[in-house]
């Protein structure tokens, strides 16, 4: 009994010790990462093609990527999908986001 109480112990100490561990491996992951994950449901796992004609997003210039999200918000550039995206995000966050998926590889 007093062993089955120890290890209850030891396996609730080790509970409680887990959710801190993965906070703190979260707050290693940028905001602009945490957001392109979002994007890859569509456009192809870690950026890359998906096939079809959603472009794939690793590499994809900086400078004409946020153009296009900014365009594609605005309406300017109409869309079926990405203008409803593109307005949830703050123009700075647009920036960010296109800003690391440049750094990834195509
Ligand atoms: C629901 C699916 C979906 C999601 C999620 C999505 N996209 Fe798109 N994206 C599309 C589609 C479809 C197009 C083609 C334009 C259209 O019809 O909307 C597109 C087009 C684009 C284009 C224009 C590419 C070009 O060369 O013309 C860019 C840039 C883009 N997306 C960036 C993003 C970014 C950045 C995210 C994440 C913040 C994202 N997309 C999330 C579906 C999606």
């Amino acid at each position: 009994m007093q062993k089955t109480v120890s290890r209850l112990a030891k396996i609730l100490a080790i509970a409680a010790i887990a959710p801190l561990s993965l906070t703190a491996q979260a707050g290693e992951i940028s905001n602009a990462e945490l957001s392109a994950t979002t994007c890859f449901q569509c456009h192809g796992a870690e950026g890359k093609a998906a096939g079809g004609a959603i472009p794939p997003l690793a590499g994809y210039p900086e400078a004409i990527m946020v153009q296009q999200m900014l365009d594609m918000k605005s309406g300017k550039r109409p869309t079926t999908v990405m203008g409803r995206h593109a307005k949830g995000y703050s123009d700075d966050e647009i920036r960010a986001i296109a800003k690391y998926l440049a750094t990834l590889k195509p």
